[in-house]
């Protein structure tokens, strides 16, 4: 596996590897990986000739500098887990390499950008199509791999990857998830087993929505979702919305076109979580 830290060694690298006729596949990371991200490397491997992943915790989509801090970072696993997952080629660049100087890019998503992780982490997406845009000049691809776990950021990917004209096909791969149930995240490192087990909630509410969700009006079933995360003491239920899978627009009854979603933020002590699940498969 190549480890490469500059922009400009990888995109020649990509482009004789293009000029042979290969296909490339990228999947971008903030390291700390795990079952999740490794799943997105074995898709580009089956669907691409050579995969290009990376490594980056990018400053500009935290809203808290403490967040950023506290980020898990394990290079040296990382390196050895992609590794061994086939992965071609790993990108890791300096925060230097990849701002040179302050990005002042303001992207607009409108109403995708607008509501839940949007709503409460402003700025996050300016912040990740920044860093996503960078990369996909650095990685010239074919196909992008994403996890539906971030169903939102991959919803805002897709749109940026139409403003600004990018020929890249994003992907998205199903979430991976502990036996417990509890979507992997670099993040779960941060929990203790008491909370993981307590996070593993998370996942069974989701569930009893997607078994439910006909008995009830939209706003009742938000309104026993939200009885359940209160029952359960340790968690704290940031938002949760019933979404179009599309457009993001809020559900408010079940005859609605498309697949409908249900995407949820949780605190676990001081540790935030993501999830979701798609109702109507
Ligand atoms: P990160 O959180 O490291 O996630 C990298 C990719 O792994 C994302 O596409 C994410 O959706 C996917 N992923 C995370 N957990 C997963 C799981 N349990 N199952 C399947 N896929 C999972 O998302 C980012 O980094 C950053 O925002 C990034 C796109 C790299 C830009 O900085």
């Amino acid at each position: 596996m190549l480890i490469l830290e500059s922009k400009k060694d990888l995109q020649e690298r990509v482009f004789q590897l293009k000029a042979k006729g290969k296909t490339i596949g990228f999947v971008p990371t903030m390291g700390a990986l795990h079952k999740g991200h490794l799943s997105l490397i074995e898709a580009s491997n089956k669907a691409c000739d050579i995969t290009v992943s990376s490594i980056f915790v990018n400053p500009t989509q935290f809203n808290e500098q403490e967040d950023y801090d506290k980020y898990p970072r394990n290079f040296d696993t990382d390196i050895k887990m992609l590794e061994e997952a086939e992965c071609d080629i790993v990108f890791v660049p300096t925060r230097q390499e990849m701002y040179p100087e302050p990005d002042i890019r303001e992207f607009d998503f409108g109403v995708l950008g607008d509501i839940m992780e949007g709503a409460h982490r402003p700025g996050h997406f300016n912040g990740v199509a920044q860093i996503v845009s960078k990369l996909f000049d650095a990685v010239p691809c074919d196909k992008a791999f994403f996890g539906q776990k971030d169903f939102q950021q991959y919803v805002i990917i897709k749109d940026m990857i139409k403003q600004l004209n990018y020929k890249i096909e994003a992907v998205q791969c199903p979430i991976i998830r502990e036996e417990s149930g509890l979507a992997m995240s670099s993040r779960n490192q941060r929990l203790s087993t008491k909370e993981k087990d307590i996070a593993s909630n998370i996942y069974k509410i989701l569930r009893w929505a997607k078994e439910h969700y006909l008995d009830y009006s939209v706003t009742e079933l938000k309104k026993r979702v939200e009885e359940q995360f209160k029952a359960i003491g340790t968690l704290d239920l940031e938002y949760f919305e019933i979404v179009n899978d599309n457009s993001l627009q809020i559900v408010e009854n079940w005859n609605t076109q498309g697949k409908i979603v249900a995407c949820v933020a949780v605190f676990c002590g001081n540790v935030r979580l993501i999830d979701n699940i798609v109702f109507n498969l």
